[in-house]
């Protein structure tokens, strides 16, 4: 029988891991946080608030190990000294059992969710997006090419991860058991797909050039990342990155990609779609136009060349591959969609064919994404850099 936490059986625990003293128990207040993962909030009498997350078992009573991942960076960045710097930017983890696939977190009271404070302010703050290109320009300029982490990482508890990924998992042809899993929405889906050649090449040739060479976080949505609620005043962790589960030693372009495909995604979210209307038609009355987003995809890319210029010195096409990896950031929403609302429809259309355009012609792409050419995003970093010294 696995061992399951409850909100009867949660205080023992922490108890147990030294975590919270018997005293605390009977002033402290515990919620349950519904997720994907079974989650408890306890309040302690102090005030400051713990997470505890606990993975889901499956039928056979075993989990993934989701959390090892996450504790692992965390672990990297205590044990290595130069890397301590990083901790303010990540979630704060404070205990992690592995044997029962259960992982402690501080909660951070004093931030909110980042894409929540988007869908409330309707406001695209370019200073929130300077911070965040900042932050995650650190965490792979300071791990970038360091075989030291990179093995770290790798013999984990003897753990073993694959670095290159499977960029094309999910996509390959389709093959007559598909028709026993797909809703009839996928199958429209994967007939699109596969109409278009060019995609599944270009997305094979990303995964050709993928270069595995800092930390990267791996599902960098603006829902994995929280912001101060002070994010005014000057401050050194405006934001932090949670949810470090598909962490790995990996393509930087790839996490700045996902981050931009995700700020695209408000865009499309809003598009108002029907099947009278032509698809441009429905991407100009979006509510949430793309020239409202443009500023801060913009920002985020220049924030994160000044911090980071050493990586267009070694990859000249790096923001052509980042515009690739927010294209295939879209593919994956829609497929993420397709699996857990079954439904595709019209905006799904209008989603697979950005997609198409940002991993098929990149280069014509920029203008569009950042509203403002490749040349004027690399020249205002560097403007910036010269700035700062
Ligand atoms: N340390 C934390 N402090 C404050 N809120 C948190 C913290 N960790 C998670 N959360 C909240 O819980 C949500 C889910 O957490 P996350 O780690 O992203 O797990 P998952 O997406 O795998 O369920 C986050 O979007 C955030 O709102
Ligand atoms: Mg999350």
């Amino acid at each position: 029988m696995p061992f399951l936490l409850s909100s009867q059986n949660v205080f023992e625990y922490l108890i147990n891991q030294g975590i919270c003293s018997p005293e605390d128990k009977e002033q402290s207040q515990i919620e349950l946080k519904p997720a994907k993962n079974f989650n408890l909030l306890i309040t302690l009498p102090n005030s400051h608030k713990i997470l505890i997350k606990q993975e889901r078992h499956n039928q056979e009573g075993k989990t993934y190990g989701e959390f090892f991942n996450e504790w692992r960076v965390h672990d990297l960045c205590r044990q290595f000294p130069d890397l301590q710097k990083l901790l303010p930017y990540l979630s704060s983890a404070l205990d992690f059992n592995p044997q029962h696939s259960i992982i402690v977190f501080n909660y951070l009271k004093n931030y909110q969710d980042l894409s929540e404070f988007y869908v409330k302010k309707s406001n695209f703050i370019t200073q929130i997006a300077t911070s965040l290109g900042t932050t995650l320009a650190s965490i792979h300029k300071l791990t970038w090419n360091h075989q030291d982490y990179r093995e770290f990482l790798h013999n984990y508890q003897g753990g073993l991860a694959e670095e290159i990924p499977n960029l094309t998992a999910g996509l390959e042809r389709i093959t007559p058991e598909i028709f026993s899993w797909v809703p009839v929405d996928g199958l429209k889906f994967f007939a699109l797909y596969q109409r278009y050649d060019s995609l599944g090449k270009a997305i094979a040739q990303l995964n050709h050039t993928y270069k595995a060479c800092c930390l990267t976080h791996n599902d960098l949505k603006l829902n994995n990342i929280l912001l101060s609620l002070d994010w005014q005043q000057p401050n050194d962790s405006i934001v932090r990155i949670i949810d470090w589960e598909n962490s790995n030693w990996g393509d930087p372009a790839s996490d700045l990609g996902t981050l931009i495909g995700s700020y695209l995604q408000i865009w499309l979210d809003s598009m108002i779609t029907s099947k009278t209307i032509a698809l441009e038609e429905s991407l100009r009355l979006a509510t949430t136009p793309l020239e409202a987003l443009q500023p801060s995809i913009a920002s985020l890319a220049i924030a994160y060349l000044n911090h980071f210029p050493e990586i267009l010195e070694t990859s000249p096409e790096f923001l052509l591959r980042v515009v690739q990896f927010a294209g295939l950031a879209l593919i994956e929403t829609i497929q993420a969609k397709l699996q857990h609302q079954k439904s595709f429809g019209n905006s799904g259309i209008c989603m697979l064919q950005v997609a198409k355009t940002l991993l098929c012609r990149p280069e014509q792409s920029i203008p569009t994404v950042f509203g403002m050419p490749a040349l004027e995003i690399t020249h205002r970093a560097v403007r910036s850099e010269r700035v700062k010294e």
